[in-house]
């Protein structure tokens, strides 16, 4: 089976380093993928915002499934318009993309089919949205609807600050992304996310992660991608997991059957476990970046067809076969990111990183520039130590950050702090 993978970062990185590893796969094609992804698969230039090319190359190629990794290509139809081609996809269509593309759509859902979440207004006019504001004081959390790249979120401390908050999103500053507003219950509490595969009907458990979403050590700075992760979280033990299936995930699958929007693909819900339970704080419709890089170095089966059940609606129910070992991925990032992350630095020895014993580097923004490879991004490379325990995953990962000479980059030295202790 051809298979052509959509994407370029880490995340696509990881996913193609499993689907290379399955004795069903033909060839792997990636659009655009990067450096390190063309070590597995062949990189090509297909216009994945064009469906009609992206369906003429799966044809001329003789694809018989894609693999989407980012939101984008999910919420703009890609998996839509390629099952009308006859061709098998992996990820929601537009309309159950809709989980991670609007969260208005995901608060109402979570209210009609009672999935524990924070309390919430929903506006599309400002001075509805202030009145809400004086009603419910600060702390408070004032959201863009849409896709903002994960800036459109402000978690307001003050009052002035929820206010302001409101002001800038309807003043444009997140575009369409803008249009509406949700406001919510501030919650307290440990963040982690968690995984399942979905075909429609039935989900399975994927498995767990915790990010670290701030650009500083001690959870510090602005808000970025994911600085850093690790797999398992150890607050997700196997009675939590059986929890957020039981009271968020199928729930869910119910609710979107009911709106008529099957969901298929993987159900990446981001949580708060608050004192009284595990609830929701987002779901995405994709793996996330860089919980898969830190996901599937445990994965001690073949990813392709799990996928392919998804898309097929067939998915097993017997459990995916993680291994008990702990990965951590500390990212690699370029000056200036988040904000404005400067590009073409020449990267040294991730070679000699990747050769050590317990370690993978995951390239994420990483251009080829003639026998150099240079920084062509914000996130620029993952590297992955994966081990017998938190410490010995962390201590694999920073021995691998320390033989790749880029002295311009910069990375977080406290990535598994929490789980540390
Ligand atoms: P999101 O993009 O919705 O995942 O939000 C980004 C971050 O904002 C989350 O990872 C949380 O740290 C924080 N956040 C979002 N919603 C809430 C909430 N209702 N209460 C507390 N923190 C929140
Ligand atoms: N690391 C968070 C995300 O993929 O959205």
């Amino acid at each position: 089976m051809n298979v052509l993978l959509i994407g370029s970062g880490g995340r696509e990185h990881a996913l193609a380093l499993a689907l290379s590893k399955s004795p069903r796969l033909g060839k792997l094609f990636a659009a655009p993928g990067n450096p390190g992804i063309g070590t597995l698969a062949e990189c090509v230039s297909v216009d994945v915002t064009d469906h009609d090319a992206v369906i003429a190359f799966c044809r001329l190629m003789g694809i018989g499934f894609v693999v989407v990794g980012p939101e984008a290509p999910l919420v703009a139809g890609l998996v839509d318009d390629l099952d009308a081609a006859g061709i098998a996809a992996f990820g929601p269509g537009k309309l159950a993309a809709q989980l991670e593309g609007s969260k208005g759509f995901t608060k109402d859902l979570a209210r009609d089919f009672d999935i524990p979440t924070a309390a919430y207004g929903r506006f599309a006019d400002k001075s509805a949205a202030l009145a809400y504001l004086d009603a419910h004081p600060a702390p408070i959390v004032v959201k863009a609807d849409g896709l903002a790249a994960g800036k459109g979120v402000i978690v307001a401390m003050s009052d002035a600050e929820a206010r302001e908050a409101v002001e800038t999103i309807f003043s444009g500053a997140f575009g369409e992304a803008g249009a509406e507003i949700v406001i919510e219950e501030f919650m307290e509490g440990e963040e982690a996310s968690f995984f399942a595969l979905c075909d429609g009907n039935k989900a399975l458990a994927f498995a767990s992660a915790q990010d670290h979403k701030r650009v500083g050590e001690g959870d510090t700075g602005p808000n970025t991608g994911g600085m850093g992760a690790y797999s398992p979280a150890p607050v997700m033990s196997d009675e939590m997991s059986a929890r957020v299936m039981a009271e968020i995930i199928e729930p869910t699958l119910r609710g979107m059957i009911a709106r008529g929007a099957p969901y298929k693909g993987v159900l990446f819900a981001g949580l708060m476990l608050t004192k009284d339970g595990p609830k929701l704080i987002e779901f995405n419709a994709r793996f996330g970046d860089p919980e898969t890089q830190v996901m599937l170095p445990r994965l001690e089966e073949d990813l392709l067809p799990l996928l392919m059940q998804c898309a097929q609606g067939n998915l097993r129910s017997q459990k995916v076969a993680l291994s008990p070992r702990t990965a951590l991925t500390v990212v690699y990032a370029a000056p200036g990111y988040p904000e404005n992350p400067q590009k073409g630095s020449i990267i040294r020895g991730v070679e000699k990183a990747a050769a050590l014993e317990g370690v993978m580097v995951f390239h994420a923004g990483t251009r080829q520039q003639g026998a150099d490879l240079v920084a062509n991004g914000g996130r620029v490379l993952n590297v992955t130590g994966l081990g017998a325990s938190v410490k010995e995953a962390r201590d694999r990962a920073y021995a691998g950050i320390d033989v790749i000479d880029w002295p311009e980059g910069f990375y977080r030295r406290d990535i598994g702090w929490r789980a540390l202790g």
